[in-house]
């Protein structure tokens, strides 16, 4: 197996496992998602692999839709699957169009009735605004909070708007570009696994006119791109739980290209991290639904009371591992890392099980992971799901090396200072 590690992989050390590239294109830049890959893996694995036009791309963890928007703007069909209702909607929306002076005439309204704003009902609730409601109308003063109040009333006054919207295209866009404006204005960003203040957040005082001009930015995006690059309405996005989709829908039968990235092995959680836009959305509207989603999420964090795993059967490197960290349990962050280890490869499995059944007979999958640190220890996540894979049925062509990333030195694994991140290719063909 590590020959099969490919250290000088074509796509080494391009900066291609991340997102940044995307800020200026198209689309793409509707909305900032710092965990995406970028749309040059979808550009190559499509080139590399010399599919049709006729063929379906699928990607079973979407995210904020690289591989669906990549696909479509080169005109392939595509199928993409995420669980989170934020990003579900964020990449539905990325391959919409729409007839550009009837968005401009709701730009206009849009614009005033943000300008007059109205009551959000996120005021006083958790840490959305400077104060926060207790039981019996009791408020307290919050220290540290996410959104100034003129901005909350400025969305919402647009979200109100946005409802009398009946085409469902403009409605969408301009839903977009609010909770985009919004999070341009809110007092914390995206920092790995948390929301981290902004420098002198309090000083930066985001407010009504701040929002504005993010708003307008935003639209006048998305009105030049969709006037400079309409797609065809071939692709379409799923929202739900990948393993249940893939169990129950005949929608994916006979992709001949699947490229992916799931949640790394690293405890970060995506329905925590985009708690914001699920509340701004009204994805969510309550802690129980958040908690509900998050039990739908494959099994790479330790934010919810999970199944215990059964299956084990994932070749030496996984029982060196886990026996590593069983042993050394005193240098773990949490009590639940062995079990979250075993349930991420046992979710692993069973997706790369089912998309066995879906594929077409000479399918490939291009699966982009991180390898993780526990207990002192690199765990080799990409060929730990080499061996999976193989189990699953599928050939492993390749681990490509993407690139060696430096880690954050922690008191847990203080001696791995770099991580590989890399791409699995496996194909359904003995090659
Ligand atoms: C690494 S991100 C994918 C990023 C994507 N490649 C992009 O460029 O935007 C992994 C995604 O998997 C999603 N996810 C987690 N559990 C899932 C599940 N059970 N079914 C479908 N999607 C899931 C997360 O919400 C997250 O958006």
């Amino acid at each position: 197996m590590p020959d099969k590690l490919n250290h000088d992989f074509i796509l080494k050390d391009k900066g291609y496992s991340n997102y940044e590239d995307t800020t200026e294109l198209a689309r793409h830049r509707w909305y900032y998602y710092k965990e995406g890959f970028s749309p040059n893996i979808v550009e190559n694995a499509i080139e590399q692999t010399g599919i049709s036009k006729d063929d379906l791309i699928i990607d079973p963890f979407n995210g904020s839709g690289t591989t669906t928007l990549s696909s479509s703007i080169k005109g392939y069909k595509a199928i993409g699957i995420e669980v989170n209702p934020f990003t579900a909607f964020l990449s539905d929306a990325k391959l919409k169009n729409a007839d550009i002076s009837e968005l401009s005439r709701w730009e206009d309204k849009l614009l005033k009735v943000a300008e007059k704003g109205m009551p959000s009902p996120l005021q006083g609730y958790s840490t959305f605004s400077k104060t926060k409601k207790l039981s019996h109308s009791e408020t307290k003063k919050l220290d540290k909070w996410l959104f100034n109040i003129p901005v909350l009333k400025s969305f919402e006054g647009g979200w109100d708007l946005t409802n009398k919207i009946s085409s469902h295209n403009i409605r969408k866009l301009t839903r977009l570009a609010l909770i985009s404006a919004a999070m341009k204005n809110c007092n914390a960003t995206r920092d790995g696994k948390c929301l981290r203040y902004r420098d002198n957040w309090k000083e930066n005082f985001f407010n009504k006119d701040t929002f504005l001009d993010a708003l307008a930015f935003d639209l006048a995006n998305i009105k030049l791109d969709i006037a400079e690059k309409p797609i065809e309405g071939k692709t379409k996005i799923l929202q739900g739980d990948c393993r249940s989709i893939l169990k129950s829908s005949d929608e994916i039968k006979s992709f001949k290209l699947c490229i992916t990235s799931p949640p790394y092995l690293n405890t970060f959680d995506y329905t925590d991290i985009y708690r914001p836009e699920l509340f701004l959305g009204k994805f969510i509207n309550d802690s129980k639904s958040l908690y509900d989603l998050r039990m739908k999420t494959v099994r790479s964090h330790i934010q919810a009371k999970w199944n215990e795993p059964t299956l084990k059967d994932f070749g030496l490197l996984y029982e060196q591992t886990i026996k590593h960290i069983n042993e050394h349990k005193e240098d773990l962050m949490h009590k639940s890392i062995p079990m979250m280890v075993q349930a991420y490869f046992e979710d692993m499995s069973n997706i790369l099980k089912l998309l066995h059944n879906k594929a077409a007979k000479d399918a490939q999958i291009w699966f982009v992971v991180s390898n993780s640190a526990y207990a002192g220890m690199e765990v080799p996540v990409d060929l730990i799901i080499g061996d999976i894979a193989a189990r699953a049925g599928w050939y492993l062509k390749e681990i490509g090396v993407l690139r060696y990333l430096k880690k954050r030195k922690t008191k847990h694994s203080p001696n791995v200072t770099l991580l590989r991140e890399s791409v699995i290719i496996l194909s359904k063909n003995k090659f």
